[in-house]
């Protein structure tokens, strides 16, 4: 097991990495939630038909009263009527703000299961135990927490830490392809802002036909210690600036227009994760067209896309409307936008007032045509 501490403003936390989720999680809430009556878990309906058996004997060996609550899966439920049925369970359970709440599963379940839990009695202790690569390498870390809204991602939330996150990366071996596919992409942003190591492991490990069989590169041992790299980069930046007010847009690579493929798309035919590998390339197309990288560099790139089974291409659509969304997104400021670019292997820069020509001709080359 590795443990690295987050520290923030609001607090400081343990990232427990490489744990054995059964015998870990009731140790650790034995021990550290002393002064909580009960375990209050949620997680959604698919998880919760893998995991059923493992949740239940993990709740009993907490030795506190302990609830399920269980939200349907997707995106979709990621909104207000999920959080006021959570709110409604929780005055049931007659929860006090000393109770923790857990939240597991993937990435929506961790942002609007900390929602939750962060408005209900004030804001309530927190367990973050990501299920997914995605809420493994990055969600479950630092603190952004919220909800949908009118088809507008993320934008009702709050910033709210956890008391804990615990990762067992054996939880990854029950996700789909299209799931590793996109925790991969979500891997390789680090790689490419941050940290060229993580590109090396992980082309290391694609030898082996990954693009047809991304569940054997994540059984790698290499993954472990990606998956520790992830989350030391994704704390250090929190540390650094843990409101989002400049450094941490650095994580924004890909995301900005990545946000914007999967509203355009009504959050259902492209996922996050696919999203966001296709932003990254639109990102290192913008880069090269203003000078700032030359065209082998994606090359290279495409070839590692390639290795891991990412997609680079998108279906045709309207890149307007992907501006339009774009003009909604919360993290353009209403006078100038910005775009996180790439000006070499792990120096990434600020890009202010980007032209809406630049944006509409990149996006079009990542289209299928
Ligand atoms: N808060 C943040 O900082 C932050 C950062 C990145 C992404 N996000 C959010 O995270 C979400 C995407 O995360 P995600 O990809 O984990 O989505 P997700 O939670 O929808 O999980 C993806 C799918 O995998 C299933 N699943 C979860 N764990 C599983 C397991 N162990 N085995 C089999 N199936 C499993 C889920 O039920 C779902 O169908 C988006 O809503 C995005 O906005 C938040």
């Amino acid at each position: 097991m590795k443990i690295i501490t987050a520290r923030t403003k609001q607090k400081k936390y343990p990232v427990y990495i490489n744990v054995d989720f059964n015998s870990f999680f009731p140790q650790i809430v034995n021990k550290e939630f002393r002064d909580s009556e009960k375990v209050i878990l949620i997680t959604n309906n698919k998880v919760f038909s893998i995991y059923e058996e493992k949740i239940k004997s993990a709740l009993e060996k907490c030795l506190k009263l302990s609830e399920i609550i269980i939200i349907q899966d997707g995106e979709e439920y990621k909104n207000l009527e999920s959080t006021d049925y959570i709110y409604s369970r929780l005055i049931d359970f007659n929860a006090h703000r000393n109770d923790v709440i857990v939240a597991f599963g993937g990435g929506v379940i961790g942002d609007l299961g900390g929602f939750a839990a962060s408005t209900f009695n004030r804001g309530m202790k927190f367990i973050q135990c990501p299920t997914t690569i995605i809420s493994q390498v990055d969600s479950s870390i630092g603190g952004k927490v919220g909800v949908n809204y009118r088809k507008v991602k993320n934008i009702i939330g709050s910033f709210y830490q956890p008391d804990a996150v615990i990762i067992d990366p054996v939880f990854n071996y029950t996700l789909d392809d299209e799931q590793i596919i996109n925790g991969l992409g979500e891997i390789v942003k680090y790689g490419l802002v941050f940290d060229k190591s993580i590109l090396d492991k992980l082309l290391k490990n694609a030898t082996g036909d990954s693009k047809n069989k991304p569940g054997e590169l994540i059984k790698a041992e290499d993954f472990k210690d990606i998956i520790y790299r992830c989350c030391k980069i994704k704390t250090k930046v929190v540390r650094k600036d843990e409101f989002d007010t400049g450094y941490r847009n650095l994580l924004n690579f890909g995301h900005t227009i990545g946000h914007c493929i999967e509203n355009a798309f009504n959050l259902k035919e492209i996922s996050h994760g696919k999203a966001v590998s296709i932003g990254m390339i639109i990102a290192i197309d913008i880069s090269i067209s203003l000078g700032f990288l030359k065209e082998d560099f994606k090359e290279k790139i495409i070839e590692l896309y390639k290795m891991l089974g990412l997609p680079y291409k998108m279906p045709e659509i309207d890149a307007g409307k992907i501006i339009d969304v774009i003009k909604y997104d919360k993290k353009f400021k209403s006078t100038q936008n910005k775009f996180v670019l790439l000006k070499g292997m792990n120096k990434p820069l600020f890009y202010y007032n980007l032209d809406e020509d630049t944006i509409i001709d990149n996006i079009k080359k990542s289209m299928y045509n």
